[in-house]
C-alpha cells in the first residue's frame, strides 16, 4: 500500500503561545495530540509506513508515537537541523521511502483536519496518470492559501501561493495540503537546500509541462494554523463533525478524559474537552472549548470558544471568550478576557485586572 510523508516541522508561529513548548502537531485536540488524528486517518485508509519530517521541537514526537506499532504503523522520523521548507523537507526524507520510481507517495501538511477520502485521491492520481495530484477545497477568502485553478479536465493550470494582488485571485479553489507525488518527482527536488514546494516546486513543474491534477471536494476541511481554528477543530472532533478514529471516547457534546474531575453542576457543551487530571469546579460553564491536562477551572467561571493550556489556572467567576491561556499561566478570579487575547505561558494575571464591562 501507498506510503506517506507528514510535514510536521513548522514553527507554528501563529498559534503561540500554544506552540511555545509544543510543536503544532503535538498540541492536543479532542484529548490527544492533533497528529494522532492524522495518523489514525491515514492508517484507516490503508497507509502503513509514514515518514515524519520534523524540525521545530523535533525531540517530542518519537517519545510519544515511538515506532508506531501501537497504531499499526511503521513510523520513521527525519529531522532537519535547519528548516528546509516544505519541498526541502519532502526531498530530505526521500531515502526512507520504499516506493519505486513510478509509485504514488502521499504527502500531508501536518495541520489539516479533513474528511478527505485518501483512497479516492490515490485513485484519481492513477486514473489521471498525473505526476502530482492535489486535494483542493473551496474557501470564501483564499488569500492565506495556495490558489490552484484547474481546467475542465481537472488539470492544474497555475499555482499562486498567498496571492498579494486582487488580479491574482483567479479562483476560490485552494491547495488543501494533501498530495500524491509520483516517487520520481520527489527525487527531482534539489537536495540540501531550502525549497518551498508551493513557491518553487509546483510552479517549476507546471512550467516544465508536468501533469498536476486537482481533486476538488467539499468534505470537512480546516487548517488549524490559528488559535480560533484550532479550538474549532478540537470541538468539531469532539462533536463528531470532523471524522477521526483517534478520538479517545464517544463523540458528543463533551469529552471528559477519565482522570479529570468535574463538579456535578458544571455545564460542558458544544464539543468541550476536559483533559486528563484537569479539575472543573462547581457552577463552571464551558462551551466549545479545550481544557488541557491538569488545568484547574474555578467555581462559576464561564469559558467559551477558548483553550486553557496544560496546568493553567482560571480563577472563580472569570469569563473567557475566544481566548488562549498558555501552559502554566494563572488568570486570577474576576477577570474578563475576550476575542483574541493570548495569555503567555507561566504568567500571572492578578484578580480582577482586566474587564470589558463596568461591573466589578
Ligand atoms: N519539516 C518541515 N520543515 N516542515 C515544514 C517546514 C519546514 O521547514 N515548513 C513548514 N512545514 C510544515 C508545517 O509544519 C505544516 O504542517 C506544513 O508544512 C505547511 O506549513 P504551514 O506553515 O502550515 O503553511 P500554510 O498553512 O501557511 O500554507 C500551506 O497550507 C495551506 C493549506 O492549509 C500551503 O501548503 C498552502 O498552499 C495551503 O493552501
Ligand atoms: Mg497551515
Amino acid at each position: 500500500m501507498t506510503e506517506a510523508i507528514l510535514l510536521v516541522g513548522g514553527k507554528g508561529t501563529r498559534l503561540r503561545p500554544l506552540t511555545v513548548h509544543t510543536p503544532k502537531p503535538m498540541v492536543p485536540a479532542a484529548g490527544v495530540p492533533f497528529l494522532a488524528h492524522q495518523l489514525g486517518r491515514a492508517r484507516a485508509a490503508g497507509v502503513e509506513h509514514i515518514v515524519l519530517a520534523t524540525s521545530y521541537l523535533a525531540e517530542v514526537f518519537d517519545p510519544y508515537f515511538g515506532d508506531g506499532s501501537s497504531l499499526g504503523l511503521r513510523l520513521e522520523y527525519v529531522t532537519e537541523h535547519e528548516p528546509l521548507g516544505t519541498g526541502g523537507a519532502i526531498r530530505n526524507v526521500a531515502s526512507r521511502l520504499d516506493s519505486g520510481p513510478d509509485d504514488p507517495v502521499l504527502i500531508f501538511n501536518g495541520d489539516i483536519l479533513t474528511g478527505l477520502d485518501i483512497g479516492a485521491l490515490v485513485d484519481t492520481h492513477a486514473s489521471a496518470g498525473a505526476d502530482v495530484s492535489l486535494h483542493l477545497t473551496r474557501v470564501d477568502d483564499p488569500r492565506a492559501f495556495g490558489l490552484v485553478p484547474t481546467d475542465d479536465s481537472g488539470r492544474v493550470t497555475a499555482f499562486l501561493e498567498k496571492p498579494q494582488t486582487p488580479e491574482e485571485i483567479v479562483t476560490d479553489q485552494i491547495n488543501a495540503g494533501a498530495y500524491v507525488f509520483r516517487r520520481s518527482v520527489i527525487d527531482s527536488i534539489p537536495a540540501g537546500r531550502p525549497v518551498s514546494v508551493e513557491r518553487e516546486t509546483f510552479p517549476g513543474l507546471l512550467e516544465s509541462g508536468a501533469h498536476l491534477h486537482g481533486m476538488v471536494d467539499s468534505t470537512y476541511w480546516l487548517d488549524l494554523g490559528t488559535p480560533q481554528a484550532f479550538i474549532r477543530g478540537s470541538a468539531d472532533l469532539v462533536l463528531g463533525v470532523a471524522p477521526s478514529p483517534a478520538v479517545p471516547g464517544r463523540c458528543g457534546d463533551r469529552l471528559v478524559l477519565p482522570s479529570a474531575t468535574v463538579a456535578p453542576d458544571a455545564k460542558l457543551t458544544a464539543g468541550t474537552v476536559i483533559g486528563a487530571g484537569a479539575v472543573i469546579a462547581a457552577g463552571a460553564r464551558i462551551s466549545g472549548s479545550a481544557i488541557l491536562d491538569n488545568a484547574v477551572i474555578g467555581a462559576g467561571a464561564v469559558i467559551t470558544d477558548s483553550l486553557v493550556g496544560a496546568g493553567a489556572r482560571v480563577g472563580a467567576r472569570t469569563s473567557l471568550s475566544g481566548t488562549v491561556i498558555g501552559d502554566g499561566a494563572t488568570v486570577g478570579p474576576d477577570n474578563e478576557l475576550r476575542e483574541g487575547a493570548r495569555v503567555w505561558c507561566d504568567t500571572t494575571l492578578p484578580p480582577g485586572s482586566i474587564r470589558f464591562s463596568s461591573d466589578e
